[in-house]
């Protein structure tokens, strides 16, 4: 194992739940409602995509041009970052400064694969900008998760090989994006929800995210 890559939101810290709380804002004041369970859907997924199947649930898809899609999008933003100026270093979740210590300590290198356009703010607020080796861009990655090219842009800007690499999320869709990267894809969430998606093995909480049992994990099933 040469290199943890994380995802950001609801792995590092708890801002899925404020992505949660923003989209059902904007999609309430349109007359749209959505639950937790269709929220799953919307983890690890772009903004536009997101409200591109915020549209389609409701059925309005249709209704809105571009430019209006691109208000929608910026109003959500805009609350979602109002949201992030809560976010202190204590906010990190539990396990994640330890774990980051102990990749340190063995040399292994740290990169972020997130969607968010907002990761770089949201990791200076936690004061966690210098543990990593490696932040994607994701404006630059063309398909988004599922895709595995986020985490693909993570490896060989790290350089190493896929099969050198954890991945670790929260999301369905990042999961998949892990796997067909050829990565050992670590879950973090409900064991059914993250078995069903691919997950090699599946931890309830962060605070599970100890550094001796990701080796120990990755070792029984990689010879490298
Ligand atoms: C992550 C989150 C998604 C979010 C996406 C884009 O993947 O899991 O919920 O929609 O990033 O975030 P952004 O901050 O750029 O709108
Ligand atoms: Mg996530």
């Amino acid at each position: 194992m040469k290199a943890v890559i994380f995802d950001l939101d609801g792995v590092i810290t708890d801002t899925a739940e404020f992505h949660f709380q923003a989209w059902r804002n904007m999609a309430n004041s349109i007359h749209i409602d959505f639950d937790r369970e269709f929220n799953e859907e919307l983890k690890g997924i772009s903004r536009m995509d997101s409200l591109n199947k915020i549209l389609d649930y409701g059925g309005v898809i249709d209704n809105y041009s571009d430019e209006q899609k691109e208000e929608l999008a910026d109003s959500k933003n805009n609350e979602y970052v109002s949201l992030l100026s809560e976010l202190k270093p204590e906010h990190i979740y539990p396990g994640i400064k330890k774990l980051l210590d102990a990749l340190k300590e063995n040399d292994i290198k740290i990169g972020l694969a997130s969607a968010s356009k907002n990761g770089p703010t949201i990791l200076d607020r936690l004061g966690i900008t210098n543990y990593f080796d490696v932040i994607v861009n994701p404006a630059l990655i063309e398909n988004g998760k599922p895709a595995p090219d986020i985490f693909l842009k993570a490896a060989l800007d790290l350089g190493v090989t896929p099969e050198e690499c954890i991945g670790i999320e929260d999301a369905e869709a990042g999961i998949k994006a892990i796997k067909d990267a050829n990565m050992f894809a670590v879950g973090v969430g409900t064991v059914d929800v993250m078995k069903k998606a691919g997950a090699d093995i599946v931890l309830e909480n962060t605070k599970e995210l100890v550094f001796s049992s990701l080796l120990d994990a990755f070792k029984q099933t990689s010879p490298l």
